[in-house]
């Protein structure tokens, strides 16, 4: 058995790192997911059984300008992954949904992605649980963790730099601490049999607007800065992100037995750890 984690150099990669010590990781430099013959030869010759794959286009509005590599990395890289007939692990996004429901998108709810990003992610569900042999999808949120850059940390730097903050509170969703999605990983890997192809929803319990998220993250860390709530109209991004994305997690809890930490928990450990690293 091998695993191999690709993206590693990104948040969800770096924190797989502290739960498998003896997988093989690697990030573009050493395994450019894109290439299909670079990927077949390097899993052929580490004999790699199982991958997950944290690689992604993940910079949602520079994608709108970049479809053709957002594309080629979060729709052929995890195709060519899947081709090697490795047990896959890929993760999704809320993102393949519009956000017009008021009520926690399901699984096999209708996608409507509104991003080049969105789309492309939900595209890549498709195709991989047509044409992959083994694969479990995760479709998680609002992802953060103590590496790379993500949400919290951009608000802690902001909030020692600023008095106010403006932040926007028609979004709503669920916070997602990455060493909480890894441990869900590591918890539903092993039980994946040959031949299945599976999709749930992974994210923390509970619900926030991006301005409850910013609030919390400022109390949490001792921060003064005042965060003042703004309508999305007020702060213009490229790609246009769904209103309500909150993501069920019925299924994978009862599948799974898997217990979900509430948001603000998870978020008092990321701090915590932030400050042990003095950042
Ligand atoms: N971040 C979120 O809020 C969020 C929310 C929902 C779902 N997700 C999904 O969760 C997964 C992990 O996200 P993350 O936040 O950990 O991502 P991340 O921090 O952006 O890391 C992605 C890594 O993949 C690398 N990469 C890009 N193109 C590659 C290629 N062709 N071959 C190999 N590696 C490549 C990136 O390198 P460069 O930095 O050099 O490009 C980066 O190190 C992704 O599938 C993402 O779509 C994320």
């Amino acid at each position: 058995m091998m695993l191999l984690v690709t993206g590693s150099k990104g948040q969800l990669g770096q924190t797989l790192k502290e739960l498998y010590p003896d997988a093989l990781f690697t990030d573009v430099e050493e395994l450019d997911i894109t290439d299909e013959k670079e990927v077949a030869d390097f899993v052929k010759s580490n004999q790699v059984t199982e991958i997950i794959n944290c690689a992604a286009y993940t910079a949602v509005d520079k994608a709108e300008d970049d479809e053709e590599r957002a594309y080629k990395v979060n729709v052929l890289g995890p195709l060519n992954l899947a081709k090697t007939g490795a047990k896959l692990v890929q993760i999704s996004t809320d993102y393949v949904f519009g956000g017009l429901k008021s009520t926690p998108c399901k699984e096999g709810d209708e996608k409507c992605p509104l991003s080049v990003y969105g789309k492309t992610k939900a595209e890549c569900e498709d195709l991989l649980l047509k044409e992959a042999k083994t694969v479990l999808i995760l479709r998680t949120s609002w992802l953060y963790s103590p590496y790379g850059n993500n949400f919290v940390k951009t608000m802690r730097r902001l909030g020692k730099e600023r008095e106010t903050l403006t932040v926007i509170f028609d979004q709503v969703g669920s916070p997602t601490f990455a060493l909480d999605l890894a441990r869900a990983i590591y918890k539903i890997l092993p039980q994946i049999k040959e031949g299945e192809k599976k999709i749930f929803n992974y994210s923390n319990e509970g619900v926030c607007s991006w301005y409850d998220f910013a609030t919390e993250i400022m109390r949490l860390s001792g921060i003064s800065c005042h965060v003042l709530p703004i309508e999305s109209f007020e702060y213009k991004t490229k790609a246009t992100r769904p209103c309500f994305s909150v993501l069920n997690k019925r299924a994978i809890k009862e599948a799974y037995q898997v217990e979900i930490p509430y948001w603000r928990e998870s978020l008092e450990k990321c701090i915590t750890l932030l400050e042990e690293k003095g950042e």
